[in-house]
């Protein structure tokens, strides 16, 4: 138990302790996906309270990737100046945080679902979900994630979490009308 409170080393990064709080989508940025001062002190709050290492919610690395709304926009520089603040702020309280970054392909933006692309269209009781992938979209997907991940880097962010799971997680609700192919 004792070892939860010591200081470790993962890969050049030190941390205070081992208590890490998982990705959690907080819905506390601004509507545009700006940092809010509400994201901040919650942030600041948990380094103060002795967590050791945050991951930030899901934020989105495309606008057409956004699965929810008031997610973090990591997918232009427009934001850079919140997210630095964001940073900055649980340094000097002593915590590291990483920011986790994510796609939502078919399950994504409420309005624009038609449009968005994911792995396969998925079929659900209110219609079908999404186009299939194209491999050039493919690429144009990594390098999203590519961009984001350095500007991540660039605010001074201490890592980043690759987030590739709730499509998944989310589709297992639709599984049982899932059209056969
Ligand atoms: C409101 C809420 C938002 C969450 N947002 C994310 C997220 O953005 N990214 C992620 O990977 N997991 C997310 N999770 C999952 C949590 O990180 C965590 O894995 C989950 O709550 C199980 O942990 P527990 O067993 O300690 O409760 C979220 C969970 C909740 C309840």
């Amino acid at each position: 138990m004792s070892k939860l409170f010591e200081s470790t080393t993962i890969d050049g990064l030190t941390l205070k302790n081992r208590f890490v709080r998982s990705a959690t989508w907080d819905a506390m940025v601004n509507p545009d996906g700006s940092c809010s001062q509400r994201s901040i002190d919650l942030m600041v709050a948990l380094a103060k309270g002795g967590v050791g290492l945050i991951m930030t919610g899901f934020a989105a690395v495309r606008q057409d990737g956004q699965a929810l709304p008031f997610q973090t926009n990591v997918y232009s520089d427009s934001h850079v100046a919140g997210l630095r603040r964001l940073t900055e702020a649980v340094h000097e309280a002593g915590g590291a945080i990483v920011m986790q970054i994510y796609h939502g392909g078919v399950i994504s933006n409420r309005e624009l679902r038609t449009g968005c692309v994911g792995t396969s269209v998925l079929e659900t009781p209110q219609g079908p979900l999404g186009k299939a992938i194209t491999a050039e979209q493919i690429r144009d997907v990594i390098v999203a994630f590519v961009e984001a991940a350095l500007r991540v880097k660039r605010v001074g962010f201490d890592g980043v979490q690759l987030d590739i799971a709730h499509g998944c997680c989310w589709t297992s609700s639709y599984r049982r009308t899932l059209t056969p192919r």
